[in-house]
């Protein structure tokens, strides 16, 4: 998730400048790779022989694209054109990150990928070389393989760690509906056609650094949440609904349109923390607009290779 995402205006390349300050929660895809069995006398049909998806996400798992479009298949494609190697692979995808959700859910996907098909082809590429592809797949698909918290600059892809030793608690509202990416910079543009150069968050650096949740909540910053509301109006109810049962802080997660809301940690205690946890999921739950409530810590580490 995103705890700033400043936005400057569209470039001429299409992208915008961004201030992107990437926090990776505790909801995990399971990604396996493995050797696609021999098909005889059947064209190989590239790289990605099969592509699969499973996991207890209601509507969401419809909408993972099981085809070339997948960013884990692309992934897997670009680094056996890089390397040359690839021998013919099946990917199968246990999600539990909430789809076209602006949670990351298919840059995570793409990141575990390329680590999973680096170890199974044995090409040992470097950390940078990772990153590098990884950032060519797409704006968010270098973070995963880094973790914890970091700010992203440019696109999105130019990372570096921050100061951020407390460990706090989120819940996330899964929507019933999926927001394209393209689509809400499409909106954010229409709305703010002089939107500013994007710029860091002081406010947010000190409440990390301090480890200071209550602070840590009042700077969370989307510059997109208008636009995403702007597509889908009943993001505003859902998001009222979580602040108004406590929670210390509450926004749009990326371009949507999962909401998060922080609801405790740092130097609070656990009973506060669980206790302003359970009244955010009653109203979120309550309120008849998610489609699913889920909860989760933060920062955790970036892809793992089991
Ligand atoms: O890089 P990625 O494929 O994730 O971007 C998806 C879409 O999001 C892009 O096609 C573009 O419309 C928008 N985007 C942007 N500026 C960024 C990142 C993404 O406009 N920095």
């Amino acid at each position: 998730m995103n705890l700033q995402l400043a936005v400057g205006p569209r470039r001429e390349d299409g992208f915008h400048n961004l201030v992107n300050v990437f926090h990776a929660v505790s909801l995990f895809d399971e990604i396996t790779v493995r050797e696609a069995r021999p098909r005889r006398g059947r064209p190989d049909s590239g790289v990605v022989a099969g592509l699969t998806a499973g996991g207890d996400l209601g509507s969401h798992l419809a909408r993972v694209p099981l085809n070339s479009s997948n960013l884990a298949a692309g992934a897997a494609a670009l680094l056996a054109k890089e390397t040359g190697r690839g021998a013919p692979v099946e990917i199968h995808l246990a999600k539990s990150i909430p789809v076209a959700g602006g949670m990351a859910g298919g840059s995570a996907d793409a990141a575990a990928a390329l680590v999973a098909c680096d170890r199974l082809w044995g090409t040992g590429l470097s950390r940078a070389e990772l990153l590098r592809l990884a950032a060519e797949l797409g704006s968010d698909v270098a973070f995963p393989l880094v973790g914890g918290t970091a700010v992203g600059l440019g696109r999105g892809e130019l990372l570096t760690p921050m100061d951020s030793p407390g460990r706090y608690r989120w819940v996330f509202a899964l929507s019933p509906h999926g927001l394209s990416t393209g689509a809400v910079f499409a909106e954010y543009d229409r709305l703010r056609p002089d939107a500013p150069e994007p710029e860091p968050s002081a406010p947010l650096r000190e409440a990390l650094a301090a480890g200071d949740a209550r602070a840590l909540g009042a700077a969370l910053a989307n510059d997109l949440q208008e636009a995403a509301l702007s597509l889908l109006p009943e993001l505003g109810r859902t998001l009222e609904a979580g602040r108004a049962a406590g929670a210390l802080g509450a926004l749009v997660s990326g371009s949507g349109p999962t909401c998060a809301f922080l609801v405790g940690g740092g130097s609070e205690d656990r009973e506060t923390v669980s206790g302003r946890e359970a009244a955010v999921v009653a109203a979120l739950e309550a309120s008849g607009l998610c489609e699913q409530i889920v909860s989760a810590d933060g920062d955790v580490p970036g892809t793992v290779f089991v």
